[in-house]
């Protein structure tokens, strides 16, 4: 997608659709009421007639019969003004997108001072000029994403292009433009992964995607197979891979910027990649069961998101570690009451085969200690609990330092993705105590289960900073009360939000 600002007219820009966004409340702001005054108040008398409401994320098309230069209007409702932010407005974008993509490949959007002043009534940050293109760069690029890309014989179109009117046309808000579509074109990757079924992306072809990855940007690139693996003593992520056909990898990514990496910091960014999760021997039941092939959201993202810090030059030493593996119940698969022990030397009670991501990250993150890491981040779609908790749109955050989680939320703002801390209380522990081994997987019981997986994870982080993700809610939304105001299908969270990171870390 091409980008530029423009300080057009926005009823004489050529386009095949101008998008307006508008509120709930209050009436049209200055760029919107000239289109509407070219279209002889038209906008104003749907409105009127409750045509149009201004609800959010719905939108209506109308078409501009000559009277401007673009050929249709899109009216995006906003919702309330208060309760937008980069987030929500990306979402809305996303969805006139994903409508109206089939007739707009040339998309001039009008951003208002109403819609500015919002965004900065919800956090100072996000209502600066940059800030704001960037968020309508990204909603718009984001809505190019093609859910129904194994359809055969649909074309679904796209934008190509992009106006922005509104931002004035400075260098930053012109760079910034360029950000959000790169970003968000590395998010739909992401997405694309995170969709791709589990036959079309085996542990293998999702390595082969990070070669691709590394040989664009130019990233020094490590791939482990299983006899590495069992050289180095990774048995936990070893024991997942049993019960597969499919041979596992530990994929790891390194960029290093040119002028040496900035207090000599080295952030690792370790995935979760459980390219199909059955649940192992302790079997899922089937409802649900075929959105396990986006178990590797989090390995999706660390990848895209090393492409990301190496176009944006970032100032610390970045590698991704992607453990990548099914779970499988086949007949060599791990039984409950296995004992494993992990590259940390620790043992582990497997009582629960399902709890398999604390297992592949626990080798991932004793591999990115061995690779010289100086912080941790995790990132994975680890619990259904944090869907109970916290919903579809939110991730949730958990770590050991105070510091790296207020240098993630910033970037999460950045990159218009919503982060959470949820507390790993000592008492907690207690889900860990094994009568066997050093640790067992799972507590057996069903509260806390998110801060469960945290504080089982907290044992493979050593004394390192480290933050642990759990995406299992915002990575895909599937559930159909959500489909009104969040984008169905892959998100592709933490792609941008970590690509930010380093940049807050310095
Ligand atoms: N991949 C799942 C978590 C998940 C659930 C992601 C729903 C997305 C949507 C994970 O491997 C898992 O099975 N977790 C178990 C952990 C439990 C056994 C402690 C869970 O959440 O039920
Ligand atoms: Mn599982
Ligand atoms: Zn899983």
């Amino acid at each position: 997608m091409r980008v530029k600002a423009s300080d057009a007219d926005p009823t004489a820009v050529q386009a095949d659709v101008l998008l307006v966004p508008y509120f709930q409340e209050g009436g049209l702001d200055p760029l919107a009421a000239a289109a509407d005054a070219a279209l002889d108040g038209l906008i104003g008398r749907m409105r009127a007639d409750h045509e149009v409401t201004g609800a959010f994320a719905k939108s209506a098309v109308v078409a501009s019969a000559g009277r401007l230069g673009a050929a249709r209007v899109v009216v995006l409702g906003l919702g309330r003004p208060r309760g937008l932010d980069g987030y929500r407005l990306r979402n809305a974008l996303q969805f006139a997108v994903r409508d109206t993509r089939r007739f707009s490949a040339r998309l001039a959007v009008v951003v208002d001072r109403a819609l500015v002043a919002a965004l900065e009534a919800s956090d100072p940050v996000q209502g600066e000029l940059a800030a704001v293109a960037r968020a309508v760069a990204e909603g718009v690029a984001l809505g190019n994403y093609h859910l129904a890309a194994l359809r055969t014989g649909e074309d679904a179109g796209a934008v190509e292009e992009l106006t922005v009117i509104g931002l004035g046309t400075g260098s930053e808000v012109a760079e910034a433009l360029a950000e959000g579509a790169m970003m968000a074109a590395a998010t739909n990757r992401t997405r694309e992964l995170q969709w791709s079924p589990a036959n079309r992306l085996t542990p293998a072809q999702l390595a082969q995607e990070a070669e691709r990855v590394a040989a664009d940007h130019r990233l020094e690139l490590e791939i482990l197979e299983r006899p590495e693996m069992e050289r180095l003593g990774m048995g936990a992520l070893l024991a997942v891979a049993r019960g597969s056909h499919e041979p596992p990898r530990l994929v790891s990514l390194r960029y290093r910027p040119k002028a040496g990496s900035k207090s000599g910091q080295v952030l690792a960014l370790v995935g979760k990649g459980i390219t199909f999760d059955t649940g192992g021997i302790s079997l899922k039941s089937n409802p649900g069961m075929s959105d396990m092939k986006a178990d590797m959201s989090g390995a999706a993202a660390v990848i895209e998101t090393m492409a990301l810090i190496a176009q944006m030059g970032a100032p610390i030493e970045v590698i991704a570690v992607a453990a990548l593996t099914e779970n499988m119940p086949g007949g060599g698969a791990i039984k409950p009451g296995d004992v494993v022990s992990a590259m940390n030397g620790k043992t582990i009670e497997i009582n629960n085969t399902d709890a398999e991501g604390r297992l592949v990250l626990a080798d991932g993150l004793g591999f990115a200690a061995a690779r010289g890491a100086t912080h941790l981040v995790d990132v994975a779609t680890l619990t259904g609990g944090v869907v109970v908790a916290l919903g579809q749109s939110i991730t949730a955050a958990m770590g050991t330092s105070p510091e790296l989680i207020s240098q993630l939320r910033r970037a999460g703002a950045l990159a218009g993705e919503r982060i959470w801390e949820l507390p790993l209380y000592p008492e907690y522990e207690v889900a860990l105590i094994s009568d066997i081994a050093d640790m067992q997987n799972t507590s057996g019981t069903s509260g806390a289960s998110s801060i469960n997986g945290g504080v089982f994870l907290r044992e493979f982080a050593g004394e390192l900073p480290w933050v642990h993700l759990d995406i299992a809610g915002s990575a895909y939304h599937t559930e159909s009360l959500w489909k009104p105001v969040v984008p169905w299908g892959p998100s592709g969270v933490m792609t941008r939000t970590l690509a930010h990171l380093p940049f807050q870390m310095v």
